[in-house]
């Protein structure tokens, strides 16, 4: 018995140390070629604590960020994140869908959940949320609340 779960381990970790050997862990924080212009420092704060690592090239990466499998997850997230809203290439062409950012925040989907155990500093208070959702608005315009004006004027 003891010895199967020995072997099992030993199995498991020569894998880990293998995936370690496939490429595709390279970090890389683009050039910064365009800046949204908010509409105050403190939004832009906010922003900075809570979302700059998946939505600009300005991405920290912390040293887990090298190993895999939580690098795959990590990169595929910046990827995908950065594709569709990019603070750091603002007045790009293509996606950059800046006026759904408020809402997101509003209804928690953003930060996504997993990001916050590790990085305490995203997480914000009630007050910090209202702030920073008002700050959105101001700097990017609101996609949810233009349809509900086209609703009702419907
Ligand atoms: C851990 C990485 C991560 C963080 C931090 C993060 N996002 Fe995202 N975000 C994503 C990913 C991945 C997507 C694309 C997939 C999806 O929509 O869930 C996304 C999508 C979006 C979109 C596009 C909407 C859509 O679904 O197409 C907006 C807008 C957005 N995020 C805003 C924010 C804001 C504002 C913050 C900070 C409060 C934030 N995000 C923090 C990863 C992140």
């Amino acid at each position: 018995m003891l010895m199967k779960i020995g072997k099992a381990l030993t199995v498991v970790l020569v894998l880990l140390v293998l995936i370690q050997l496939i490429p595709g862990n390279d970090h890389q924080n683009p050039p910064v070629t365009g800046t949204p212009q908010w509409d105050s420092p403190r939004t832009a704060e906010l922003f900075k604590r809570s979302c700059n690592d998946c939505h600009s090239n300005e991405t920290v990466w912390p040293w887990y960020s090298n190993v895999a499998p939580i690098s795959w997850l990590i990169n595929y997230d910046v990827k995908e994140g950065r594709s569709k809203f990019n603070v750091s290439e603002w007045g790009r062409t293509g996606k950059n869908e800046g006026d759904e950012a408020a809402a997101e925040v509003r209804n928690g989907k953003m930060p996504p959940w997993f990001y916050l155990p590790p990085h305490p500093e995203a997480k914000l208070t009630p007050a910090e949320k209202d702030e920073l959702v008002k700050g959105l608005v101001a700097t990017f315009g609101d996609e949810d609340a233009e349809k509900e004006k086209k609703e009702e004027s419907r």
